[in-house]
């Protein structure tokens, strides 16, 4: 019996193919796991809010490195002042005077709120 010639090309093609099925179905899971393990990462962003370490991130390039005020106003004792609910408000909205709204994540003002009016 003779072989054709083209079997072991066809046996490589096939296994070629299959190679690369494999990948693709592989490259799907690991897609999910990574988009799993962004999702879990995600919650427990939310969870450890750490408001002073989100000031030093967002809101020093305004207030300044300490929040002792730059462009923005000196943050210590503002919160106070102003009170936790308009606070939560400017958080949220911003004013008219330069306060970009919606740097700090709804989730995230009520704790926010709170560390600023303790702020001293
Ligand atoms: C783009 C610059 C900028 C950034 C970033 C910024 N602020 Fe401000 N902020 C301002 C300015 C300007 C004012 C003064 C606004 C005014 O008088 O209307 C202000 C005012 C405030 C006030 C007082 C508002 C009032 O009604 O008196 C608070 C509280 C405040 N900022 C908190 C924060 C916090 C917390 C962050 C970080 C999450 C932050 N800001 C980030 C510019 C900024």
């Amino acid at each position: 019996m003779k072989r054709n010639p083209l079997i072991p090309y066809l046996l490589i093609a096939f296994l070629g193919i299959a190679l690369v099925f494999f990948l693709s179905v592989k490259g799907l899971g690991d897609a999910k796991e990574i988009a799993k393990e962004k999702e879990g990462g995600g919650e427990k962003v939310t969870e450890k809010f750490e408001p002073e370490a989100f000031a030093k991130q967002t809101c020093i390039g305004c207030h300044g490195n300490n929040l002792e005020g730059g462009t923005g106003p000196n943050l210590h004792g503002l919160g106070a002042k102003l009170g936790k609910d308009k606070v939560k408000d400017v958080l949220a909205n911003g004013t008219s005077g330069g306060m970009p709204g919606g740097l700090v994540k709804p989730e995230n003002i009520d704790a926010m709120a709170d560390w600023l009016v303790k702020l001293k």
